[in-house]
C-alpha cells in the first residue's frame, strides 16, 4: 500500500478550525479569488477534468451536473449543500464541518460565483446542533473578511449562505425531499423529472451537492483538475473520506486515494482499520451505508474505487465501511437494517412502506426453525425485486440491497431453517 502522503482534505488541519485568520494564512480563499476572475466555463472545465464524482452516495459526475445548470437560462439560481448525513455508519461530513468548515464554505461560495447564484443553503442534520451554531459563526467571520455579503472582493457580486436545520428524517437527505424541507414543507421526495437543476429550490434552477463534494472544490481550483485526477483513479479523481466502524481496531474517518488502496488495506492496514479488534475473523463488511451492498472476505482484494467496486457488485456510496466479525448472524444483522428502513420510510408509496415490513416478517420466519418454506424464499426474492423496481425514491429502491447481496454470500444461513413447501404468506 502506498504511504498515505497524498491527503488533500486532511493535510495540515488547522489548530483552530474556526479561525478565519489561520485559514487565510494557510492559503485559504486563494482558490476563490482565482475563481472570481475566471470564466464560469473554465471553472467547470477544471471540475470536469478532475472527474469529481458526487460524494453523497450516487456518484454523479460533478462537472456534468455543474455544466447542466450553467446552460439553464432561468434565474435566480440557488446553491444547496446536502449536510443531512443520515446514512448509518457515515460521519465524514460531520468531520469536515468540524475540522475544515472554511474549505466547505469556500467551495459553496465558488459555486455561487460560477452560477451568479442568489443564495446558498446548507441543510445540516438536525442532531448536529453544535455544528449548526459553529457554521453560523464561521459564516459571520467570512462576511467580516469580505468573502461573503455585498460586492464580494469588489466584483459587484452579492451572495450569502444560510444554515438550515434538518428535520431528523433519513429521507430528507434525498435531494428533492431536502429541498421541500428547506422550503418549509414536509420532507418527502418529489417526482422527477423535472430535474432539480431546472426546477429545484423554490422551483428555481438549483445545484445540490454533498459536503465532501463542495469541500474538494478549492483543491481542484487551486491545483487544477489534472492534478486532482492524478491523485485518484483514472475514472474518478481525488481522495475519499471513509468511515470505519464496527469490529475493526481503529474506528473513525480516514482519507484514502481512490484507486490506490484495496479493501484489505482499508480494513487491515495499521494506518487505517488496523485489523479485527477482538481476534475473531472478518465475516463481512457493509459498504456505503445501510442502503449499500454487503461484501465478504473473498472480495477483500478489490481496489477501492467507484469502478472496481461496482465491477465486484459493491459500491463506495457514502464512504461507510461497517466491519463485522464471525460472531454476527447475517439474518440478525439484516433485521437491524430492515428495522431502520421501516422506521425511516416516509410512507408515501406502498412498495417501500409495506415492502420493508414484509421483509422483516420474512427475516423473522427465516430465523425461526421450520417457520419458512422454500416457497417463502422465492416470494422474498420477488418482493426484493418489486421494492427495487417500484419504489418511488432511492430509499425504497435500495432498502433491500444489503439483503440481496448477503443472499449471494450466505445462502446457507438463509436456508438453514427452511422446510420444503409452498409460500405461507
Ligand atoms: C434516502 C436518501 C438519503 C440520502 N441522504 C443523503 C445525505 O444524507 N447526504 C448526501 O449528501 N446525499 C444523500 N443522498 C443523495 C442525494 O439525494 C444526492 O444524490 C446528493 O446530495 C447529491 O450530491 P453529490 O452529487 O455531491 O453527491 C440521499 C439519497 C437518498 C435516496
Ligand atoms: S420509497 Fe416511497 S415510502 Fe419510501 S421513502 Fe421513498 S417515497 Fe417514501
Amino acid at each position: 500500500m502506498p504511504k498515505l502522503e497524498f491527503r488533500l482534505l486532511t493535510d495540515s488541519l488547522l489548530s483552530d478550525p474556526y479561525s478565519i485568520d489561520e485559514y487565510i494564512k494557510s492559503g485559504g480563499f486563494a482558490a476563490l479569488k482565482k475563481t472570481s476572475a475566471m470564466k464560469s466555463e473554465d471553472v467547470i472545465s477544471e471540475i470536469s477534468k478532475a472527474k469529481l464524482l458526487g460524494r453523497g452516495g450516487a456518484a454523479y459526475p460533478g462537472g456534468k451536473k455543474w455544466e447542466h445548470l450553467l446552460h439553464i437560462k432561468e434565474t435566480p439560481k440557488y446553491i444547496v449543500c446536502n449536510a443531512d448525513e443520515g446514512e448509518p455508519g457515515t460521519f465524514k461530513d460531520r468531520f469536515i464541518m468540524e475540522k475544515m468548515p472554511f474549505k466547505l464554505l469556500e467551495g459553496i461560495i465558488a459555486a455561487g460565483f460560477v452560477f451568479k447564484a442568489k443564495a446558498g443553503y446548507i441543510y445540516v442534520r438536525g442532531e448536529y446542533r453544535k455544528i449548526q451554531k459553529h457554521l453560523v459563526e464561521a459564516i459571520k467571520s467570512i462576511h467580516k473578511a469580505g468573502f461573503l455579503g455585498a460586492n464580494i472582493l469588489g466584483t459587484g457580486y452579492d451572495f450569502d449562505i444560510h444554515v438550515i436545520s434538518g428535520a431528523g428524517a433519513y429521507v430528507c437527505g434525498e435531494n428533492s425531499a431536502l429541498l421541500n424541507s428547506t422550503e418549509g414543507k414536509v420532507g418527502r421526495p418529489r417526482i422527477k423529472p423535472p430535474h432539480l437543476a431546472e426546477v429545484g429550490l423554490f422551483l428555481k434552477p438549483t445545484l445540490v451537492n454533498n459536503v465532501e463534494s463542495f469541500a474538494n472544490i478549492p483543491h481542484i481550483l487551486h491545483a487544477g483538475g489534472d492534478a486532482f485526477l492524478e491523485a485518484g483513479h483514472p475514472d474518478s479523481g481525488g481522495t475519499k473520506l471513509i468511515c470505519l466502524s464496527g469490529h475493526c481496531k481503529n474506528r473513525g474517518v480516514f482519507e484514502i486515494p481512490l484507486g490506490k488502496v484495496s479493501l484489505r488495506d482499508a480494513i487491515f492496514n495499521g494506518e487505517l482499520g488496523g485489523g479485527m479488534a477482538n481476534g475473531k475473523k472478518l465475516k463481512f463488511f457493509h459498504l456505503g451505508g445501510q442502503s449499500g451492498p454487503i461484501g465478504g472476505p473473498a472480495q477483500l482484494d478489490t481496489v477501492y474505487s467507484y469502478t472496481d467496486l461496482r465491477k465486484a457488485g459493491l459500491a463506495v456510496g457514502s464512504g461507510a465501511i461497517v466491519i463485522m466479525d464471525e460472531s454476527v448472524p447475517i439474518l440478525e444483522y439484516l433485521k437491524g437494517v430492515t428495522e431502520f428502513f421501516i422506521h425511516e420510510s416516509c410512507g408515501k408509496c406502498v412498495p417501500c412502506r409495506e415492502g420493508n415490513r414484509q421483509l422483516l416478517n420474512y427475516l423473522q420466519m427465516l430465523s425461526t426453525p421450520g417457520a419458512a418454506t422454500t416457497g417463502d424464499l422465492n416470494t422474498l426474492r420477488s418482493l426484493v425485486r418489486a421494492m427495487t423496481d417500484a419504489s418511488f425514491c432511492g430509499l425504497g429502491q435500495t432498502a433491500a440491497t444489503a439483503l440481496s447481496s448477503a443472499w449471494k454470500l450466505f445462502k446457507s444461513e438463509f436456508e438453514a431453517n427452511v422446510r420444503p413447501g409452498g409460500g405461507t404468506l
